[in-house]
């Protein structure tokens, strides 16, 4: 033969494409450089009956009269559809130039590989698609990754309308949004398109884009040029394609994409908007809570400070009022002294009792007064710093102590190294203070017996004590927050072992202040143990100071 070719077909378009060409003499490009569909020569012929053709006199066939067509020399020449099922996917032909009768045995064979060739054709159209598709899902991929992963909602769009723009090669890209009043459209997002575009208002009415949201269904245009109804908002867009953004099954704005060239959206194009709307739905969403979740913690933030002014404030006023009762507390003391003494009167035992009582609280009440102004005091500023052997003041700690324990059935047992391990620098008082606390708590919280134990143990940088009891302990919500002025576990507990709830709190506040660190570990009903942590004296700082 003369020469063979293949022209492919898109049933959808109606555009023929070259597929491949070869010639007696080895070239390979087309006899006719463009094919219309409409026309009237074989390749359309085929496509348009889907059956196969065959001219063995070619001269005097009606398709090769024109002047153009005498001038190939045609003689023979027969054509086969290449088909997909119902579809024809393209045109398979072979001429010759020399006269030419096709035999039956030819046409079998001819038409046999235009069915392989058709096989071929639509195996390789298989795997470039998939391929497209692939590269699609990736890049669907990467935006749903870049847009859920933004929780702000302008960057959601913006970003939205770029990707759409490049992976669908549109002209321009827009996001619209319904109006808080639900009757207009809004341009949130765009590109590729005038400046004065954004931030448009658009009536549902009267745009492709109501219509969308109203319907909360896809609309293409394949060409504007051919639809009389349409409104040109830009002369250069030739097709146009919408989807809606739904969010929780409703229509919330849409997302749209054009092109200067009409039928420039494919099938798969719609589905992967359709998929890319949903994705930005998802991430519309996520925006908007975040919105609302970070106005809300504004407002909190507004709230924690006016908390933590009436806070300061409580503090000036109990500070205060402390101080004010200091005065008129001595003088009721004095007085009761002063009438228990008998000076004034002998008194009856009645009354002996009675004062013994005001005179007892009266100390109760001066105490906590103390309590609370020392708390206020204690800052590393007014500390009496010096070195001592922690060893040392917890040696005495326990022996001063083992009296009122043993009294009340607990032993009290020393796990301690001797003479003068441990050397921090500390106000001795203040770290008594500590103990005297520490220690009156696991006595106090003990009320069936047992043991406390009170451990020192010297570390690299540090000198650990720890106090411990096999008392009635705590669980661990409640025990974070004991070291907070006037806590106390439970209202009962007040009732059963007395105190107001402020020996932790100074507890902390002096350690604290030696840069220390205070933690507790306790199980309910098992007992509870106090560390706390000192930093050590290093031996170069022992050295007296002239
Ligand atoms: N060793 C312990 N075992 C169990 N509970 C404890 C222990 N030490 C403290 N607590 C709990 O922590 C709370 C706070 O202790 P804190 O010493 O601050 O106050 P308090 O002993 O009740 O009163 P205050 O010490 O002012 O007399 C206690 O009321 C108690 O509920
Ligand atoms: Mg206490």
């Amino acid at each position: 033969a003369t020469n063979s070719h293949i022209f492919l077909y898109d049933e959808e378009t109606e555009q023929f494409t070259f597929g491949s060409a070869l010639w007696q003499d080895g070239r390979r490009e087309p006899a006719v450089k463009t094919l219309r569909p409409s026309g009237k020569g074989i390749t359309a012929t085929i496509v348009n009956q889907a059956k196969p053709v065959v001219i063995n006199d070619a001269p005097n066939h009606p398709f090769y009269q024109s002047k153009t067509a005498r001038q190939w020399h045609v003689s023979a020449i027969a054509g086969f559809p290449l088909k997909y099922g119902d579809h024809v996917i393209g045109a398979f032909t072979i001429a010759f130039k020399q006269p030419h009768t096709f035999s039956q045995d030819e046409l079998l064979l001819l038409n046999l590989l235009a069915e392989q060739a058709a096989v071929a054709v639509r195996n390789a159209e298989l795997f470039a698609d998939s391929q497209r598709r692939l590269q699609d899902m990736s890049a669907l991929v990467d935006m749903a990754k870049q847009v859920t992963g933004n929780l702000k909602l302008q960057d959601v769009l913006q970003t939205t309308v770029q990707i759409l723009r490049g992976l669908m090669k549109a002209r321009a890209s827009a996001i619209t949004m319904l109006s808080d009043q639900g009757d207009e459209l809004v341009v949130k997002a765009a590109v590729g398109v005038d400046a004065a575009y954004m931030n448009a208002r658009m009536k549902l009415e009267e745009t492709i884009s109501g219509q969308v949201v109203q319907s909360s269904d896809l609309i293409y245009i394949r060409d504007t040029y051919s639809d009389p109804a349409f409104l040109f908002f830009d002369e250069r867009v030739r097709s146009l394609l919408v989807v809606p953004l739904i969010v929780r099954d409703e229509a919330i704005g849409t997302l749209t994409i054009d092109s200067d060239q009409p039928n420039a959206f494919s099938e798969s194009d719609m589905q992967l908007m359709t998929i890319a709307a949903a994705q930005v739905g998802v991430a519309l969403q996520n925006a908007r809570l975040f919105e609302k979740l970070e106005a809300r913690a504004e407002e909190l933030a507004l709230a924690y400070e006016e908390i933590k002014e009436s806070d300061r404030l409580k503090d000036e006023l109990v500070q205060n009022v402390s101080h004010e009762l200091r005065t008129p507390l001595t003088f009721v003391k004095g007085y009761v002294d002063l009438l228990m003494d008998g000076g004034q009167g002998l008194l009856t035992a009645e009354q002996q009792e009675y004062l013994q009582i005001v005179s007892d609280k009266t100390d109760e009440i001066t105490r906590i007064i103390e309590d609370i102004i020392t708390l206020q005091r204690i800052d590393a500023g007014n500390l009496a710093l010096e070195p001592v052997a922690m060893a040392e003041l917890l040696q005495t700690a326990v022996t001063n102590h083992r009296l009122v324990a043993n009294d009340r059935g607990l032993s009290i047992v020393a796990d301690i190294p001797a003479g003068t391990a441990g050397m921090v620098m500390i106000d001795k008082s203040r770290m008594n203070q500590v103990l005297d606390n520490l220690i009156g708590n696991a006595m106090k919280f003990s009320p069936n017996g047992g043991t406390i134990t009170v451990t020192m143990r010297e570390q690299e940088n540090g000198v650990g004590v720890i106090i411990s009891d096999e008392g009635i302990g705590m669980s661990k919500e409640k025990y974070k927050r004991i070291f907070e002025r006037f806590y106390q576990i439970d209202g009962s507990a007040r009732r059963r072992f007395g105190g107001t709830g402020i020996g932790l709190a100074i507890v902390k506040r002096i350690i604290d202040a030696h840069n220390g660190d205070i933690w507790v570990e306790s199980k309910v009903n098992e007992g509870s143990s106090f560390t706390i942590m000192l930093p050590k004296l290093n031996s170069d700082e022992l050295v007296p100071s002239v």
